[in-house]
């Protein structure tokens, strides 16, 4: 049976930035994210006979076999819980306003992780679907869920699992991605993280800023207060950045622009349009703010990144399966 889902990409508000288990991915931290509707990866999933290996194409390209690590990782998984023992074609398509290097592999790793179990027959909680993305990569467990999301990091395969905070956001929070280079990062966050946490004499200290920062976040949510929220989502984002410029070697994901963007959006703020910036394993800046002032920030914006590196982003839904 061939089964087609699709899932959403998410961007932290409070950042996931370490491991304590890498085999698992099982985080150092809570993180807690909001999803996205304008970025999207629907996956079919075929449990095939007669294949010697495991396939994956993207976009229409064949992968080689050697690429497969954390795909099969996830399907190993499926065929280990479902008792399915064929290998499968994995087809995936990437949905991307442009080539944004935008496109995580939250989405990807979600997308997965719901078309993998359902076509090998299983029916899993989400709770289940989360920690089964988990495997692919940390940030795939939050895209399960549609709106704020918490990935709560626990200690081992059973407790590391994300859960909705809000499903339905209808508040006003919108992102805006500046995409200032689109290329492949430089440093994976994988190899990024795992240096950070070995190096930087500020990792414990950022252990407590995440505690704290997750409750706050929350609260902020209920109120609905969209400037508590940009503004911890701003000041986590620096400090999650200030574990690789402490690290050793020191490394950043800061490309000339990206300074510009948040010189631009501070200036903003002193003139009175409330809007806030993050950024995560490369140097593109997503901006928070009310929808109300979208115009107005796109007007700002344009003079100096050009409208079509401008993308809007409001709230999107959770993972689901697609007919095929
Ligand atoms: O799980 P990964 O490898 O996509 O790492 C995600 C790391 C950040 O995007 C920087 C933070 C996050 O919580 O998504």
């Amino acid at each position: 049976m061939t089964a087609r889902a699709r899932a959403h990409t998410n961007i932290a508000l409070v950042k996931y930035w370490g491991k304590k288990d890498r085999q698992l991915i099982i985080p150092q931290t809570d993180s807690l994210s909001l999803t996205l509707d304008q970025f999207y990866t629907d996956t079919a999933v075929d449990f095939r006979d007669n294949l010697d290996r495991d396939h994956l194409i993207v976009d229409q390209k064949e992968f080689p076999a050697t690429k497969l690590g954390k795909v099969t990782r996830v399907l190993d998984r499926v065929r280990e819980l479902s008792g399915e023992r064929r290998y499968a074609v994995v087809n995936s398509t990437n949905h991307v306003p442009m080539a944004a290097g935008l496109a995580s592999s939250a989405s990807a790793f979600a997308a997965l992780a719901m078309a993998a179990s359902h076509a090998a027959g299983l029916d899993l909680s989400r709770r289940d679907l989360s920690r089964l993305a988990r495997r692919g990569s940390g940030s795939a467990t939050r895209s399960i869920y549609g709106g704020l999301v918490e990935w709560h990091a626990g200690h081992d395969d059973l407790t590391s699992y994300a859960k909705p905070v809000m499903e339905k956001v209808n508040f006003g929070i919108e992102m805006l991605a500046i995409l200032i280079d689109t290329q492949q990062k430089k440093v994976s966050s994988r190899g990024g993280m795992e240096l950070s946490v070995k190096t930087s004499p500020f990792y414990p200290t950022w252990r407590e800023i995440v505690a704290d920062d997750m409750v706050a976040m929350k609260r902020a949510i209920a109120r609905q207060d969209i400037d508590a929220i940009g503004h911890l989502a701003e000041e986590n984002a620096m400090r999650m950045h200030a574990l690789t410029l402490s690290a050793d070697p020191a490394f950043t994901y800061f490309a000339a622009e990206t300074i510009q963007a948040i010189n631009l959006i501070k200036n903003l703020r002193e003139n009175g349009l409330n809007c806030y910036y993050t950024m995560d394993a490369g140097p593109n800046i997503k901006l928070i703010y009310n929808q109300q002032d979208r115009a107005q920030i796109i007007d700002q914006l344009t003079p100096l990144f050009g409208r079509d590196r401008l993308v809007v982003a409001q709230p999107g839904p959770g993972a689901h399966l697609l007919k095929n």
